[in-house]
């Protein structure tokens, strides 16, 4: 049974996408990494969801994105397509799941569409992953690709630095997103490069350009969901603004919850189920009589443990 929030309007289409470029009307995208977080998307009327592969870093806890494997992401992505009815979700694909051949980029791309219910995947870097975005668009899955910072392959990049600062390099950064483009990518995200280059870039782009610290030229943004909240403490990118402190009242709520806890100020009477009068008294004389410790009771119950598992349902 889905509990994904009451849609808010029609579900975004990669016509409608297309659409919302030629009219100039600027894009919002962010990741998500759960049911909650996709529910908050959906409410806040987001036109894309990305279960990006920074869900490695961000919830999962690993050092850099390179680790995740395809199983996570999956489950991640299928948590965030439970809570989601009009956003685009994109599935990020993770390092070492597309680059070998067009076969595993394709086989992929098909278990974050069949096993998740992504509408379309995402993939970084130029290179030979303009083939492979190439392969899984034939083969009719919509690609998202992503250039500039391609965090995968940062090591390579010198680290997590802004990409295309020099003419040379920016070159580089044009001729892939160009070449994405060209090999059927319905969008391309730009990620930590001069503002100038992305002015220079998009006049080549016929499709959408989504920004993330590739300043105010592209026909979207797009943020990491733990970075604009606040509820990520690992390093902030330049380009990151943080939109509220959830990790602070998410410390502050726990720790009043644990002080509570110690000081016996919660539960609260309200808190707690109550019996009727009557009930406790029969409970009373039924215990009176010492017949509990023994054999069923007459009230329908055995309150010497037996030893075997509980298996009733609740009703709360
Ligand atoms: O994984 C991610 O969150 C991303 C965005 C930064 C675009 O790729």
């Amino acid at each position: 049974m889905s509990h994904a929030p009451e849609r808010k309007g029609r579900p975004m289409t990669l016509a409608r996408l297309a659409e919302k470029k030629a009219l100039g009307e600027p894009l919002a995208m962010v990741t998500a990494y759960d049911y909650p977080s996709a529910q908050v998307a959906e409410e806040a009327g987001l036109d894309l969801v990305l279960v990006g592969d920074s869900g490695a870093m961000t919830v999962l806890g690993y050092p850099t994105t390179v680790p995740v494997t395809v199983d996570e992401l999956l489950m991640l992505a299928a948590a965030v397509r439970r809570g989601l009815r009009t956003p685009f979700l994109v599935g990020d694909l993770p390092f070492g799941s597309y680059e070998v051949s067009d076969e595993q980029a394709i086989t992929t791309a098909q278990r974050f569409v069949k096993e998740a219910g992504c509408d379309a995947v995402k993939l970084e870097r130029g290179g030979t992953s303009v083939q492979r975005a190439r392969a899984i668009s034939e083969a009719g899955i919509p690609v998202m690709g992503h250039v500039g910072l391609t965090p995968q392959t940062a090591t390579a990049l010198g680290g997590y630095r802004s990409q295309g600062r020099t003419a040379e390099r920016a070159l580089a950064v044009i001729r892939d997103a160009v070449a994405l483009q060209d090999a059927g990518c319905f969008a391309v995200v730009f990620e930590a490069v001069p503002s100038a280059l992305t002015e220079m870039l998009m006049p080549r782009m016929d499709v959408p350009v989504i920004g993330i610290g590739a300043g105010p030229a592209t026909d979207g943004q797009v943020l990491v969901f733990h970075d604009l909240l606040g509820i990520y403490d690992g390093h902030a990118a330049r380009f990151v603004k943080r939109y509220g402190n959830v990790r602070e009242q998410m410390v502050r709520g726990v720790s009043a919850f644990a002080e509570e806890v110690r000081t016996r100020r919660y539960p609260e009477p309200e808190h707690g189920y109550t019996m009727a009068p009557d009930e406790i008294e029969r409970l009373q004389a039924e215990m009176e009589t010492d017949r509990v410790r023994t054999t069923s009771s007459s009230l329908g119950t055995t309150a010497e443990p037996t030893g075997e598992p509980f298996t009733g349902g609740f009703s709360l």
